[in-house]
């Protein structure tokens, strides 16, 4: 009974702590939006696909799916008040239709993105203190890769740098919403970005740059396929952290006074400024010391370091470089844990520490499985897959499509558009008209529509 009644209070939207100030709510937003999928898989897929034409896809991706599913999610959070589950729960019009396994599909996405994503950005804290004693400063993209390849495959090496990285997001998240996540974000984006414009400017005078420069923005359509345009989809989700509950469940932390529309599209810009700020400091690199932008995922690892070893004062910049990568994982990851936080702290009733330590706990089990599946566990492979690249895949090609795809239509035809006018208009006192018009018709006609193909693709039942 105590506990029922506890329970109430918690979730009690009174009660609740949220975001402070607007500044504090966008970049919140913002650290959560911008992380590794900025600096190292939209380089890497950037690389890969063929450079700009990939570039233009994803951003129309981005305003057609990305966009309305991430002012959806903020709006239905908001409206809650409540944990990305309980949000589709109260939100449904019936107890007994059961929306809130969107909110259950999401919870469990971003625990198993955390699973591999802290392990990625372990592998990030690790270069930090590799690049500043020199180990990984070599031109040779053999040595540099034997370094990578002798830190994934040490399975303590490995876990040990993911449980640190673990720690770290803990200690922000017992803080609190506010004095956590808040306060931690508003001083670290500044700070991502100077240091992103130092790097940028140090790749930009490099001789040879314009190359890079070219592979960025002269589009070349001749290498679109098909199977890119659906990648560059896929991307958009992952990049607005769309389709996992997170920012459901950081909506709901919103101020009642926050123009939701705009600073959403403030958020989506902003994150393509620093994608392309991490294009600019990469590939005028690559190109200029003659390194091939098509590595995958080892260009963070392999080529980067390689790079700047080649450049003068490349050992500084390259610390520079890890730095921002792992000051951008951090608010990624901070909205992540987040989700499932919120859940064992408004419903299950744990106290916020008690919910931080246990999902830190259980993230450090699961989270092992991905860590040690390039050594222990290579051999725990399922459809040809080991467990890091099957997370990744159950992640990207299922459940974020799934949660995007029942996201669009739950906001846009159950939930109803009287409803969605009234939040995003803040019940008439914003005249956004023609903007919120706007997006209910991309969210009710076009979103769904697009998050179906990316999905039956991701599930091989529609060819590339
Ligand atoms: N948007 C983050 C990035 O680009 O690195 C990744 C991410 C964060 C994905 C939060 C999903 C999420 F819920």
């Amino acid at each position: 009974m105590d506990t029922l009644k506890n329970d109430k209070n918690l979730s009690s939207p009174a009660r609740r702590i949220g975001f402070t100030t607007a500044l504090g709510t966008l970049f919140a937003t913002l650290g959560s939006a911008i992380g590794l999928g900025n600096i190292w898989k939209f380089p890497y897929l950037t690389g890969a696909n063929g450079g700009a034409a990939f570039i233009l896809v994803y951003i129309i991706s981005t305003l057609l799916v990305g966009l309305p599913v991430m002012i959806a999610e903020i709006m239905l959070g908001r409206s809650a008040r409540a944990d990305a589950i309980n949000t589709l729960r109260k939100l449904s019009p019936s107890p007994r239709q059961p929306w809130w396994l969107i909110g259950a599909g999401g919870a469990l996405a971003a625990f198993l993105i955390m699973a591999f994503y802290s392990e990625v950005a372990g592998w990030v804290l690790a270069y930090i203190f590799k690049a500043a004693s020199g180990s990984i400063l070599s031109t040779d993209p053999s040595v540099t890769s034997q370094a990578f390849q002798s830190l994934v495959t040490n399975p303590w090496q490995a876990l040990l740098w993911q449980w640190i990285t673990l720690a770290l997001v803990a200690v922000i998240l017992i803080r609190g919403v506010s004095r956590g996540i808040e306060a931690t974000t508003k001083r670290l984006i500044p700070l991502l970005f100077a240091l992103l414009i130092l790097v940028d400017i140090r790749s930009l005078t490099l001789p040879g740059a314009s190359q890079g420069l070219a592979f960025l923005f002269t589009p070349d359509f001749s290498r679109l396929t098909a199977a890119s345009v659906l990648t560059a989809m896929g991307l958009a989700f992952f990049k607005l952290s769309i389709g996992m509950g997170t920012m459901i469940t950081y909506g709901s932390y919103y101020g009642e006074e926050e123009n939701i529309p705009s600073n959403t599209a403030r958020v989506m810009l902003s994150d393509l400024v620093v994608s392309i700020l991490a294009g600019l400091a990469i590939f005028p690199a690559v190109f200029a010391f003659g390194f091939k932008p098509e590595a995958g995922p080892s260009l963070l690892f392999i080529t980067i370091p390689a790079v700047f070893s080649a450049m003068p004062l490349g050992n500084i910049f390259m610390v520079l470089f890890f730095i921002l990568a792992a000051i951008a994982a951090t608010g990624a990851m901070l909205s992540l844990v987040e989700v499932p936080v919120a859940f064992l702290h408004e419903q299950v009733g744990l106290s916020r520490r008690n919910a931080t330590l246990l999902t830190t706990l259980l993230l450090a089990l699961v989270g092992a499985t991905a860590a040690l599946s390039n050594s222990t566990l290579a051999h725990w492979t399922f459809f040809g897959k080991n467990l890091f690249d099957l997370y990744d895949f159950i992640t990207s090609n299922l459940l974020m499509p799934i949660g995007g795809f029942f996201v669009a239509i739950f906001a846009g035809w159950v939930w109803g558009t009287g409803k969605i006018r009234e939040a995003l208009s803040n019940h008439s006192r914003l005249s956004n008209r023609w903007v919120v018009n706007a997006f209910i018709f991309v969210l009710r006609y076009i979103t769904p529509l697009l998050v179906l193909i990316i999905l039956l693709r991701g599930l091989g039942l529609l060819p590339a």
